[in-house]
């Protein structure tokens, strides 16, 4: 068997993606239509032709003005479900996805619609695809500090719904430090946390310094640059945190799909995993990620076994889920 057909057939597990990048543009001209909200585009051609980025800054001026289209309960749950039957077509069998609550409420949806919306996919996902999976509520560190404090006391009361919170958005000028009291009241809760280290942006090895010493993350998205800081990149091991590598994302936002680190981390025992961050947006799912760095860095099938193995270790599944997962590789 070749290894793309391999790779395909893995059984796999995804925990950097962001649902509000799943929006493909199909979609987005059906639930602009279906809400009546003007996006500017009328063909999935013009709504291809906008998505124009070489940074993170530029692709987040695309990504967040699509989110207007999603406004009741049920797109969020479309919106989901999409993501989800294309993920159970990759033959993913548990996904952990972030969202960005701040944004919505932001726009005047009311945090309940998107959560519920949200959560009703994720049953809905295991009823017909036998997957399971998990919420991440991301914090948006650039919007205002208030927004994301009130975006937590909101969802502290939907604990039971989402499995952790995250950090995500444009770094500049927003350490992971100045959310570390929202941090230590989600974990309060019973949720995990990870942030955000993005792929070579300015102050990186700081912001993976105090999210690994300061907050004591559970796992590290993207968090390559580990990698230039020895005391760092020890931590990682030792600890055995996960870092969530998005490899096609990487080439889009810093020109580097950075296969040759995510390798070099992979074969010195790093948990390193990998995934699709905003697939609609980047244009590859899971699998094509996995192909990209398997032609990009020579991996062998051993080792995307491995990258899977990770993944199910570092995932916050049950233990039940990660025993059905780790018996389904072999
Ligand atoms: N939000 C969606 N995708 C993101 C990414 N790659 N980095 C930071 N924030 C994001
Ligand atoms: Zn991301």
């Amino acid at each position: 068997m070749d290894l793309a057909a391999f790779t395909a057939a893995l059984p796999k597990v995804e925990l950097h993606l962001h649902l509000e990048g799943t929006l493909e543009p199909d979609l987005k001209l059906e639930l602009a239509r279906r809400n009546g909200v003007d996006i500017g585009q009328t063909t999935v051609e013009e709504v291809r032709a906008s998505y124009v980025f070489d940074s993170l800054a530029s692709f987040l001026s695309v990504y967040y003005p699509a989110m207007d289209v999603l406004v009741t309960r049920a797109d969020f749950r479309d919106l989901a479900m999409a993501y989800f039957a294309r993920a159970a077509a990759q033959n993913v069998r548990h996904a952990e996805v972030f969202f960005d609550p701040q944004v919505h409420v932001a726009r005047g949806v009311a945090l309940e619609d998107v959560v519920l919306g949200y959560h009703d996919a994720v049953v809905d996902a295991e009823r017909q695809f036998g997957m399971s999976a998990g919420l991440i509520a991301c914090l948006v560190r650039d919007l205002p500090l208030e927004g994301a404090e009130a975006v937590v006391d909101g969802l502290l009361g939907f604990a039971d719904r989402i499995v952790g919170i995250g950090l995500d958005s444009d770094e500049r000028g927003n350490p992971p430090a100045r959310f570390a009291h929202l941090f230590a009241r989600a974990r309060a809760a019973g949720l995990k946390v990870t942030v955000h280290c993005d792929v070579d942006q300015e102050d990186t090895t700081e912001h993976l310094r105090q999210a690994l010493e300061e907050i004591v993350v559970d796992r590290l998205d993207h968090g390559t640059n580990v990698v230039e800081d020895p005391r760092l990149l020890e931590l990682v091991r030792t600890r055995g945190t996960g870092l969530t590598c998005c490899p096609v994302s990487n080439a889009f936002v810093t020109g580097d799909s950075k296969a040759a680190v995510i390798a070099q981390l992979l074969r010195s025992g790093v948990r390193v995993t990998v995934n699709s961050d905003d697939p609609a947006y980047f244009g590859g799912y899971v699998t094509e990620n996995l192909v990209r760095l398997t032609q990009e860095a020579d991996l062998t099938p051993d080792e995307l076994v491995q990258l899977q193995r990770n993944a199910i270790e570092v995932s916050w599944a049950s233990g039940e889920v990660k025993e059905g997962f780790l018996a389904e590789l072999d």
